[in-house]
C-alpha cells in the first residue's frame, strides 16, 4: 500500500468525512455578511477555531480543507491551525487552486487557474502540515455546455495539479463539479457528468497519476436547481452509483461528494441512500462546506462567544453525516 494511498484511507475511512472550510476571503466574507457578522482576520479565525476543536471532529472528520489565511493562523492556545486540526486525529489539507476564472474561446465558461508556481506553494503548505489538497473545476450545464473545451481545459487543469501535487507526497482531491443551477433533468446531469469524469480519468492516465492516491470529490446526480423534475432520494442515489461506476477506476479509492447547494438534511439523505444502494468497493463519504457548517454560522452569529453551543450544531450535523457515510442515518434521528 502506498503512502498516499494511506493518507486517503485515513481521512475516508470509518464513516468519517472532510470538512470543506476552505472558502476564499470573498466567499467568506459574502457568508460572514449575510448573518451580520463583520468579516474580519479575527472572526474567521474564530468561526473556524469553534469548529475545528469540536467533538464532532474527533469522531466524523477525517480532514479539513483551508484556505491559504487559515493554514497560516495561530490559535487562541498558541497552536498553528493544522496542529489544532492534528490534534483532533484529522488531517489538515489545503485549496490550492486560485478560482474560476473565464474561458478564452467559450466566456461563458470557466477554467480554473493556479498552475504556475504551485510547486514552490506546495512545498510551503507541505511545511505547514498539509497532506493533502484541493483543487475545483466548474461545468455549467445547458444545451450547449459543458463544451468540448471547457470538459477538455478542466480535465487537463486536473491532471496537471495531481501530479504536482503527488509529485510533492499529498493527496490530490480531484473536484470536477457539474453545477446544479439551471433547469436541466437528471438524465441531462448523468450524461453530461458521465462525459467531464471520462476524460478527467482519460487526464489523469495520461499524466500517469497514481490513482490509488487520490481521493475525487463529484457532485451528485440531481436535477437541475429550478427543474420542475420530482425525483427521489433513491433515485438520485441509484444514478449517482450508477454514473460512477461506469466511469471511475476501481483503483480510486474513495469518493467523497460535495453538497453543492443541497439543503443539511438533503445532503445527508443522499448520501444515506448511496451508502444504502453502494454495490461498488468505493467508499462514499462527505466533503461538505455548505451542508456541514450552516447552521452553526447562523447560530453562531447571534453570539460569537457562544462556542459551546455553537460546537453542539456542529457535532449534531458532523454526527448525521458520518451515519450517512455508512447508511446508517434515519431522519428521526434529525429531531432526537
Ligand atoms: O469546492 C466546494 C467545497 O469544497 C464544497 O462546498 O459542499 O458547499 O458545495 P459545498
Amino acid at each position: 500500500m502506498s503512502e498516499l494511498n494511506k493518507t486517503a484511507l485515513k481521512i475516508l475511512s470509518n464513516g468519517k468525512g472532510i470538512l470543506a472550510a476552505d472558502e476564499s476571503t470573498g466567499t467568506m466574507t459574502k457568508r460572514l455578511e449575510s448573518v451580520n457578522v463583520e468579516s474580519s482576520p479575527e472572526n474567521r479565525l474564530l468561526f473556524r477555531e469553534t469548529l475545528f476543536s469540536s467533538e464532532g471532529m474527533k469522531n466524523c472528520i477525517g480532514g479539513v480543507i483551508l484556505y491559504d489565511e487559515t493554514i497560516k493562523q495561530t490559535t487562541k492556545s498558541k497552536q498553528t491551525v493544522p496542529e489544532l486540526i492534528s490534534s483532533y486525529g484529522a488531517l489538515p489539507g489545503i485549496k490550492v487552486d486560485t478560482g474560476a476564472k473565464v474561458l478564452a474561446g467559450s466566456t461563458e465558461e470557466k477554467i480554473t487557474e493556479g498552475l504556475d508556481g504551485l510547486r514552490e506553494r506546495l512545498k510551503e503548505y507541505y511545511k505547514l502540515g498539509a497532506r493533502f489538497t484541493k483543487w475545483r473545476g466548474v461545468y455549467n450545464i445547458s444545451d450547449k455546455y459543458p463544451s468540448k473545451l471547457s470538459i477538455h481545459s478542466n480535465a487537463h487543469a486536473l491532471a496537471r495539479y495531481s501530479s504536482i501535487v503527488q509529485e510533492c507526497k499529498m493527496v490530490p482531491i480531484v473536484e470536477p463539479e457539474v453545477l446544479m443551477d439551471g433547469n436541466h433533468s437528471a438524465e441531462d446531469c448523468f450524461n453530461k457528468t458521465s462525459v467531464v469524469l471520462k476524460k478527467c480519468f482519460e487526464e489523469l492516465d495520461l499524466h500517469n497519476i497514481d490513482l490509488t492516491g487520490i481521493i475525487l470529490k463529484p457532485n451528485m446526480i440531481l436535477a437541475g436547481a429550478s427543474s420542475d423534475q420530482k425525483l427521489s432520494g433513491e433515485d438520485v442515489a441509484k444514478l449517482t452509483i450508477r454514473c460512477l461506476k461506469e466511469n471511475v477506476p476501481s483503483e480510486v479509492p474513495g469518493i467523497a461528494f460535495l453538497s453543492g447547494g443541497q439543503s443539511e438534511v438533503e445532503a445527508t439523505e443522499n448520501l444515506n441512500l448511496i451508502n444504502k444502494y453502494n454495490d461498488s468497493n468505493f467508499i462514499m463519504t462527505y466533503s461538505y462546506g455548505r451542508a456541514l457548517q450552516q447552521s452553526a454560522l447562523k447560530f453562531w452569529s447571534k453570539d460569537i462567544n457562544n462556542i459551546q453551543d455553537t460546537q453542539k450544531i456542529f457535532n449534531h450535523r458532523a454526527n448525521m453525516c458520518t451515519l450517512a457515510a455508512q447508511g446508517k442515518w434515519s431522519a428521526e434521528l434529525e429531531t432526537k
